[in-house]
């Protein structure tokens, strides 16, 4: 049986059946799918938040959840001010921000009560939060989630998807430097571990184009990522050149692929985004029901206030 083959089995396996508050919250949202890597800083969350843009761009619905609480970075990418943090909740739960392009976001940053909110907490009271958080919040109908995960397969990352139940695909993310058959075997025997179908694997920061005289150098090595996924037989979904634009667009906060749609790596995300369309089975696309804006909120109330007291409570 081929790979994809065998994925498409599980996704559709896990897809139905699934219960408790976590699933209840996600009941509307099409595919969950979440970013590993081996380890830090290869581009984890530049790729989530284009991918999504990339897909929102393609006319879904899509909203991103950063459970990265060590470096929640998502909110910034995405140009969630402070002054966007004030969630309106009521007894139904949290409302996701949602972006000048639509997309819905939430993170934990957003429930913290400054940004400089040192994160200190134990794995076992993260793990409560994360959970908590994941069954208040509200994304009704989505085409697609995507979860930022903290770096490396430890314990936390590993919780985190632990509690998101019925997964459809997990995407690795790697660069060239730290292609180690050590490392990208950690981030796919994880995903095993959780019997998450592995999407494919990224190739982040594969190339550089010289912007003088257009001259593509593959500097830590060509073709890297696509034999690795060969080797652990699974699909390569692309590579992203290193390009200028793409820090730029995050420090402004709007994604590559709106902010420089026409630049390599917006290309390469892009195509990625198509990648991934192809790899996952068929469903129906979302429709978005016409909801009154109080549906279940009291507007007196801003932010999740248990959530807050758990993060104050520990706090002092
Ligand atoms: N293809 C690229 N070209 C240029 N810069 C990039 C590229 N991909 C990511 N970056 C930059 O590299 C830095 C790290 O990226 P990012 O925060 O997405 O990594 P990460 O894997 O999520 O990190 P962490 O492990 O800390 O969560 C950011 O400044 C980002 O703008
Ligand atoms: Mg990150």
């Amino acid at each position: 049986m081929q790979h994809g083959e065998m994925n498409k089995e599980k996704m559709h396996g896990m897809h139905g059946g699934m219960h408790g508050p976590i699933s209840d919250a996600m009941t509307h949202v099409n595919y969950k799918i979440a970013i590993i890597s081996g380890k830090g800083g290869v581009g984890k969350t530049s790729v989530v938040v284009n991918l999504a843009a990339a897909l929102k761009k393609k006319g879904m619905e899509v909203g991103i959840f950063d459970a990265d609480v060590h470096g929640p970075s998502v909110p910034k990418m995405v140009g969630i001010k402070t002054e966007m943090r004030d969630i309106l909740h009521g007894s139904h739960g949290i409302d996701p921000v949602v972006t000048p392009h639509g997309l819905k976001v939430m993170s934990v940053a957003l429930i913290w009560p400054t940004e400089m909110t040192p994160i200190m907490w134990r794995g076992q009271y993260k793990a409560r939060v994360i959970r908590q958080f994941l069954s208040s919040i509200r994304w009704h109908e989505l085409d697609f989630l995507f979860v930022d995960l903290p770096p490396g397969t430890g314990d936390e990352p590993t919780t985190i998807m632990k509690s998101i139940q019925g997964l459809d695909g997990m995407v690795v993310v790697t660069t060239p430097q730290e292609i180690s058959a050590m490392v990208c075997s950690r981030a796919i025997n994880a995903a095993k571990e959780l019997n998450a179908p592995i999407l494919g694997l990224i190739e982040n920061m594969s190339s550089y184009r010289c912007p003088e005289c257009g001259k593509e150098e593959f500097l830590f090595g060509k073709g890297k990522g696509e034999k690795l996924a060969k080797t652990f037989k699974i699909p390569f979904l692309g590579g992203i050149p290193v390009d200028g634009q793409c820090s730029a667009a995050a420090d402004e906060g709007v994604p590559i692929v709106y902010k420089y749609p026409d630049s390599l790596s917006a290309q390469a995300l892009l195509k990625i985004a198509d990648e991934i369309l192809t790899r996952l089975p068929p469903r129906e696309k979302v429709v978005v029901k016409d909801r009154p804006w109080h549906e279940g909120r009291d507007p007196h109330k801003t932010l999740n206030e248990e959530l807050r007291r758990e993060v104050d409570r520990k706090e002092k």
